[in-house]
Protein backbone atom coordinates (compact mmCIF):
# COMPACT_ATOMS: atom_id res chain seq x y z
CA UNK A 1 0.00 0.00 0.00
CA UNK A 2 1.19 3.83 -0.63
CA UNK A 3 1.96 5.44 2.02
CA UNK A 4 -0.79 8.18 3.66
CA UNK A 5 -3.42 5.77 1.98
CA UNK A 6 -5.48 6.57 4.84
CA UNK A 7 -5.07 9.89 5.23
CA UNK A 8 -8.71 11.44 5.52
CA UNK A 9 -10.38 8.74 7.39
CA UNK A 10 -10.76 8.15 11.05
CA UNK A 11 -10.89 5.24 13.28
CA UNK A 12 -12.53 4.37 16.62
CA UNK A 13 -10.39 1.25 18.13
CA UNK A 14 -11.74 -0.17 21.08
CA UNK A 15 -9.03 -1.41 23.56
CA UNK A 16 -6.56 0.55 21.69
CA UNK A 17 -4.24 1.48 25.15
CA UNK A 18 -2.28 -1.80 24.75
CA UNK A 19 -1.79 -4.66 22.80
CA UNK A 20 -3.38 -5.88 19.53
CA UNK A 21 -5.61 -2.64 20.00
CA UNK A 22 -2.91 -0.14 19.87
CA UNK A 23 -0.65 -2.18 17.31
CA UNK A 24 -3.63 -1.51 15.08
CA UNK A 25 -3.64 2.05 15.75
CA UNK A 26 0.11 2.74 15.41
CA UNK A 27 -0.53 0.69 11.97
CA UNK A 28 -3.55 2.84 10.92
CA UNK A 29 -1.41 5.87 11.95
CA UNK A 30 1.05 5.13 10.00
CA UNK A 31 -0.95 5.34 6.84
CA UNK A 32 -2.54 8.69 7.60
CA UNK A 33 -5.25 7.99 9.94
CA UNK A 34 -6.99 9.59 12.66
CA UNK A 35 -7.59 7.43 15.86
CA UNK A 36 -9.66 7.77 19.11
CA UNK A 37 -8.28 5.56 21.15
CA UNK A 38 -11.11 4.04 23.80
CA UNK A 39 -9.71 2.43 26.61
CA UNK A 40 -10.34 2.20 30.44
CA UNK A 41 -7.91 3.54 32.13
CA UNK A 42 -6.27 7.37 31.22
CA UNK A 43 -2.39 6.46 32.03
CA UNK A 44 -2.93 3.71 29.60
CA UNK A 45 -4.21 5.90 26.79
CA UNK A 46 -1.75 8.37 27.69
CA UNK A 47 1.40 6.25 26.99
CA UNK A 48 0.01 4.72 24.42
CA UNK A 49 -1.00 8.04 22.47
CA UNK A 50 2.56 8.81 22.68
CA UNK A 51 3.23 5.51 20.31
CA UNK A 52 0.45 5.93 18.16
CA UNK A 53 1.99 9.49 17.90
CA UNK A 54 5.31 8.83 17.09
CA UNK A 55 3.63 6.01 13.99
CA UNK A 56 1.86 9.27 12.71
CA UNK A 57 2.51 12.50 13.47
CA UNK A 58 1.21 14.66 16.53
CA UNK A 59 -2.30 15.17 17.27
CA UNK A 60 -3.28 12.02 15.14
CA UNK A 61 -3.91 10.31 18.37
CA UNK A 62 -7.60 11.21 20.29
CA UNK A 63 -7.47 9.34 24.07
CA UNK A 64 -10.95 8.60 24.92
CA UNK A 65 -11.85 6.79 28.79
CA UNK A 66 -14.93 4.99 28.39
CA UNK A 67 -16.36 1.78 29.16
CA UNK A 68 -17.52 0.06 25.80
CA UNK A 69 -20.80 -1.07 28.27
CA UNK A 70 -22.06 2.18 29.59
CA UNK A 71 -24.22 3.71 27.15
CA UNK A 72 -23.57 7.55 27.73
CA UNK A 73 -19.85 7.05 27.90
CA UNK A 74 -20.09 5.37 24.31
CA UNK A 75 -22.22 7.68 22.94
CA UNK A 76 -19.82 10.42 24.36
CA UNK A 77 -16.58 9.02 22.79
CA UNK A 78 -18.48 9.21 19.76
CA UNK A 79 -19.35 12.78 19.78
CA UNK A 80 -15.86 13.79 21.28
CA UNK A 81 -14.20 11.74 17.87
CA UNK A 82 -16.99 13.59 15.79
CA UNK A 83 -16.24 17.29 17.70
CA UNK A 84 -12.29 16.42 16.80
CA UNK A 85 -11.73 15.19 13.72
CA UNK A 86 -14.82 16.04 11.72
CA UNK A 87 -16.09 12.70 11.52
CA UNK A 88 -15.22 8.86 11.47
CA UNK A 89 -15.63 6.15 9.09
CA UNK A 90 -14.07 3.01 10.88
CA UNK A 91 -15.02 1.73 14.20
CA UNK A 92 -12.72 -1.76 15.40
CA UNK A 93 -14.26 -3.31 18.04
CA UNK A 94 -11.05 -4.68 19.86
CA UNK A 95 -11.94 -4.15 23.90
CA UNK A 96 -12.33 -7.53 25.59
CA UNK A 97 -11.76 -9.18 28.63
CA UNK A 98 -9.45 -12.07 27.92
CA UNK A 99 -9.03 -16.02 29.44
CA UNK A 100 -6.74 -14.96 32.33
CA UNK A 101 -9.46 -13.62 34.21
CA UNK A 102 -10.56 -17.25 34.51
CA UNK A 103 -7.27 -19.11 34.73
CA UNK A 104 -3.53 -17.99 34.64
CA UNK A 105 -2.99 -21.16 32.71
CA UNK A 106 -5.61 -22.38 30.08
CA UNK A 107 -3.19 -25.32 29.00
CA UNK A 108 -3.33 -26.45 32.69
CA UNK A 109 -5.74 -27.61 35.36
CA UNK A 110 -8.42 -25.45 34.75
CA UNK A 111 -11.69 -24.12 36.69
CA UNK A 112 -14.91 -25.96 35.68
CA UNK A 113 -18.05 -24.20 34.55
CA UNK A 114 -19.43 -24.97 38.00
CA UNK A 115 -16.92 -23.44 39.39
CA UNK A 116 -16.49 -20.45 37.60
CA UNK A 117 -18.27 -17.15 39.33
CA UNK A 118 -21.10 -16.25 37.53
CA UNK A 119 -21.06 -12.68 37.53
CA UNK A 120 -17.41 -12.40 36.04
CA UNK A 121 -19.07 -14.87 33.49
CA UNK A 122 -21.74 -12.26 33.37
CA UNK A 123 -19.42 -9.55 33.15
CA UNK A 124 -17.04 -11.30 30.04
CA UNK A 125 -20.33 -11.89 28.21
CA UNK A 126 -21.24 -8.12 28.36
CA UNK A 127 -18.08 -6.69 27.79
CA UNK A 128 -16.99 -8.73 24.98
CA UNK A 129 -20.47 -9.28 23.36
CA UNK A 130 -22.78 -6.46 24.49
CA UNK A 131 -19.54 -4.02 24.21
CA UNK A 132 -19.70 -4.03 20.57
CA UNK A 133 -23.06 -4.34 19.80
CA UNK A 134 -23.24 -0.58 21.72
CA UNK A 135 -20.73 0.56 20.08
CA UNK A 136 -21.53 -0.52 16.81
CA UNK A 137 -25.48 0.79 17.66
CA UNK A 138 -24.14 3.66 18.71
CA UNK A 139 -22.10 4.01 15.49
CA UNK A 140 -24.03 2.74 12.69
CA UNK A 141 -25.98 6.18 11.80
CA UNK A 142 -23.26 7.70 11.57
CA UNK A 143 -21.47 5.38 9.36
CA UNK A 144 -24.48 5.15 7.46
CA UNK A 145 -24.76 8.75 6.26
CA UNK A 146 -21.84 9.73 5.35
CA UNK A 147 -22.26 5.97 2.61
CA UNK A 148 -18.77 4.84 3.83
CA UNK A 149 -17.01 3.08 6.75
CA UNK A 150 -16.24 -0.12 8.45
CA UNK A 151 -16.78 -2.28 11.34
CA UNK A 152 -14.52 -4.71 12.23
CA UNK A 153 -14.63 -6.87 15.07
CA UNK A 154 -11.83 -8.58 16.74
CA UNK A 155 -13.13 -12.05 17.73
CA UNK A 156 -11.12 -15.43 17.96
CA UNK A 157 -10.15 -18.84 16.45
CA UNK A 158 -13.13 -20.81 16.33
CA UNK A 159 -11.90 -23.67 18.28
CA UNK A 160 -10.76 -21.10 21.30
CA UNK A 161 -14.58 -20.25 20.99
CA UNK A 162 -14.75 -23.82 23.13
CA UNK A 163 -11.19 -23.81 24.55
CA UNK A 164 -12.40 -25.14 28.44
CA UNK A 165 -11.40 -23.24 31.59
CA UNK A 166 -11.88 -19.74 30.04
CA UNK A 167 -15.37 -19.42 31.33
CA UNK A 168 -17.32 -16.77 29.05
CA UNK A 169 -14.82 -15.76 27.02
CA UNK A 170 -15.21 -18.26 23.94
CA UNK A 171 -18.94 -17.79 24.51
CA UNK A 172 -18.93 -14.24 24.67
CA UNK A 173 -16.23 -14.35 20.80
CA UNK A 174 -18.79 -16.79 19.43
CA UNK A 175 -21.59 -14.44 20.15
CA UNK A 176 -19.43 -11.45 18.52
CA UNK A 177 -18.34 -13.46 15.50
CA UNK A 178 -22.44 -14.63 14.80
CA UNK A 179 -23.71 -10.93 15.69
CA UNK A 180 -20.70 -9.67 12.80
CA UNK A 181 -22.39 -11.63 10.19
CA UNK A 182 -26.00 -9.95 11.15
CA UNK A 183 -24.61 -7.01 10.51
CA UNK A 184 -22.82 -7.73 7.55
CA UNK A 185 -25.82 -9.23 6.14
CA UNK A 186 -27.79 -5.78 7.71
CA UNK A 187 -25.17 -3.37 6.11
CA UNK A 188 -25.28 -5.37 2.66
CA UNK A 189 -25.28 -2.52 -0.27
CA UNK A 190 -25.19 0.31 2.26
CA UNK A 191 -21.40 1.18 1.53
CA UNK A 192 -20.50 0.04 5.05
CA UNK A 193 -19.35 -2.91 5.50
CA UNK A 194 -18.98 -5.96 9.12
CA UNK A 195 -15.73 -8.14 8.92
CA UNK A 196 -14.30 -10.29 11.42
CA UNK A 197 -9.87 -9.72 12.10
CA UNK A 198 -7.96 -12.88 14.07
CA UNK A 199 -4.35 -12.92 15.10
CA UNK A 200 -5.32 -16.41 14.67
CA UNK A 201 -3.42 -18.00 17.30
CA UNK A 202 -1.93 -16.76 20.72
CA UNK A 203 -0.68 -13.73 20.63
CA UNK A 204 2.10 -12.08 22.54
CA UNK A 205 -0.11 -9.60 24.87
CA UNK A 206 -0.97 -9.73 28.17
CA UNK A 207 -4.11 -11.99 27.34
CA UNK A 208 -1.36 -14.63 27.14
CA UNK A 209 -0.18 -14.90 30.51
CA UNK A 210 3.32 -15.58 31.50
CA UNK A 211 2.28 -18.68 33.31
CA UNK A 212 1.34 -20.19 29.88
CA UNK A 213 5.10 -21.07 29.77
CA UNK A 214 4.50 -20.56 26.03
CA UNK A 215 7.78 -19.35 24.51
CA UNK A 216 6.92 -15.42 23.43
CA UNK A 217 8.58 -15.53 20.39
CA UNK A 218 6.32 -18.35 19.13
CA UNK A 219 3.27 -16.42 19.70
CA UNK A 220 1.52 -14.09 16.93
CA UNK A 221 2.74 -10.72 17.75
CA UNK A 222 0.64 -7.81 17.84
CA UNK A 223 2.43 -6.13 14.46
CA UNK A 224 0.66 -9.20 12.82
CA UNK A 225 -2.48 -7.32 12.74
CA UNK A 226 -1.56 -4.62 10.98
CA UNK A 227 -1.10 -5.30 7.31
CA UNK A 228 -4.47 -6.58 7.59
CA UNK A 229 -6.43 -4.07 9.16
CA UNK A 230 -4.85 -1.54 7.03
CA UNK A 231 -6.18 -3.29 3.82
CA UNK A 232 -9.25 -3.97 5.47
CA UNK A 233 -9.63 0.06 6.28
CA UNK A 234 -8.72 0.62 2.56
CA UNK A 235 -10.83 1.69 -0.44
CA UNK A 236 -9.10 -1.73 -1.65
CA UNK A 237 -11.00 -3.43 0.38
CA UNK A 238 -15.14 -1.83 -0.56
CA UNK A 239 -16.15 -5.12 -1.94
CA UNK A 240 -15.10 -7.40 1.57
CA UNK A 241 -18.22 -7.67 3.69
CA UNK A 242 -19.17 -10.86 5.84
CA UNK A 243 -15.74 -12.01 5.48
CA UNK A 244 -13.10 -13.22 8.83
CA UNK A 245 -9.54 -12.41 8.27
CA UNK A 246 -6.63 -14.29 9.57
CA UNK A 247 -3.66 -12.31 10.16
CA UNK A 248 -1.24 -14.80 10.85
CA UNK A 249 -1.97 -15.78 7.09
CA UNK A 250 -2.27 -12.55 5.87
CA UNK A 251 0.84 -12.37 3.55
CA UNK A 252 1.53 -9.41 1.48
CA UNK A 253 4.13 -10.55 -0.90
CA UNK A 254 0.87 -12.75 -2.24
CA UNK A 255 -1.39 -11.08 -5.04
CA UNK A 256 -4.27 -9.52 -3.79
CA UNK A 257 -6.67 -12.46 -4.50
CA UNK A 258 -4.14 -15.00 -3.27
CA UNK A 259 -3.79 -13.33 -0.08
CA UNK A 260 -7.42 -12.88 0.66
CA UNK A 261 -8.35 -16.46 -0.13
CA UNK A 262 -5.25 -17.61 2.17
CA UNK A 263 -6.19 -15.69 4.76
CA UNK A 264 -9.85 -15.20 4.64
CA UNK A 265 -13.02 -17.12 4.78
CA UNK A 266 -16.78 -16.38 5.58
CA UNK A 267 -17.72 -15.14 8.98
CA UNK A 268 -19.06 -17.58 11.44
CA UNK A 269 -19.72 -21.16 10.53
CA UNK A 270 -21.91 -20.44 7.57
CA UNK A 271 -20.43 -23.34 5.63
CA UNK A 272 -22.01 -25.79 8.62
CA UNK A 273 -24.98 -24.29 9.37
CA UNK A 274 -28.21 -25.09 8.22
CA UNK A 275 -31.64 -25.54 9.50
CA UNK A 276 -32.97 -29.14 9.07
CA UNK A 277 -36.51 -28.07 8.80
CA UNK A 278 -38.04 -24.58 7.47
CA UNK A 279 -41.61 -23.77 6.70
CA UNK A 280 -42.40 -23.47 3.26
CA UNK A 281 -43.21 -19.69 3.47
CA UNK A 282 -39.81 -18.99 4.78
CA UNK A 283 -37.98 -18.17 1.85
CA UNK A 284 -34.65 -19.44 1.39
CA UNK A 285 -32.80 -16.46 1.69
CA UNK A 286 -29.06 -15.95 1.45
CA UNK A 287 -27.55 -16.18 4.62
N1 LIG B 1 -4.04 -12.15 22.76
C1 LIG B 1 -4.55 -13.20 22.15
O1 LIG B 1 -3.99 -14.32 22.17
C2 LIG B 1 -5.83 -13.09 21.37
C3 LIG B 1 -6.21 -14.15 20.55
C4 LIG B 1 -7.40 -14.06 19.83
C5 LIG B 1 -8.17 -12.91 19.93
N2 LIG B 1 -7.77 -11.90 20.74
C6 LIG B 1 -8.63 -10.72 20.82
O2 LIG B 1 -7.87 -9.58 20.48
C7 LIG B 1 -8.40 -8.44 21.14
C8 LIG B 1 -7.27 -7.69 21.85
O3 LIG B 1 -6.70 -8.55 22.80
P1 LIG B 1 -5.28 -8.27 23.46
O4 LIG B 1 -4.57 -9.56 23.45
O5 LIG B 1 -4.66 -7.06 22.87
O6 LIG B 1 -5.74 -8.00 24.97
P2 LIG B 1 -5.29 -6.88 26.02
O7 LIG B 1 -5.81 -7.33 27.32
O8 LIG B 1 -3.84 -6.62 25.90
O9 LIG B 1 -6.07 -5.60 25.53
C9 LIG B 1 -7.46 -5.49 25.68
C10 LIG B 1 -7.78 -4.05 26.05
O10 LIG B 1 -9.20 -3.93 26.19
C11 LIG B 1 -9.45 -3.03 27.28
N3 LIG B 1 -10.78 -3.23 27.84
C12 LIG B 1 -11.22 -4.29 28.56
N4 LIG B 1 -12.48 -4.08 28.95
C13 LIG B 1 -12.86 -2.87 28.48
C14 LIG B 1 -14.05 -2.11 28.55
N5 LIG B 1 -15.12 -2.55 29.24
N6 LIG B 1 -14.09 -0.91 27.93
C15 LIG B 1 -13.00 -0.45 27.25
N7 LIG B 1 -11.85 -1.13 27.14
C16 LIG B 1 -11.78 -2.32 27.76
C17 LIG B 1 -8.36 -3.38 28.29
O11 LIG B 1 -8.17 -2.33 29.23
C18 LIG B 1 -7.16 -3.62 27.38
O12 LIG B 1 -6.38 -2.46 27.21
C19 LIG B 1 -9.47 -8.97 22.09
O13 LIG B 1 -10.73 -8.83 21.51
C20 LIG B 1 -9.13 -10.44 22.22
O14 LIG B 1 -10.23 -11.22 22.57
C21 LIG B 1 -6.61 -11.96 21.45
Amino acid sequence: MTDRLLEGRTAIITGAGRGLGKSMAEGLAAYGAKIALVDLEEDILAAAVSDVEAAGGQGCALPVTCDVTDRDRAEAAIQTTIDTFGGFDILINDAAMGPQFFTDNFTADTPKFWEVDIDLWHRVLTVNAHGPQLMSTVSAPHLLDSGWGRIINVTTSLDTMYLKGCGAYGPSKAALEANTRIMAQDLDGTGVTANVLIPGGPANTRMIPEATGFDREELVQPGAMQAPICWLCSTDADDINNMRFIAALWDESLPPQERIAAAGAPIAWAQIGSIAKRPSSWADAER
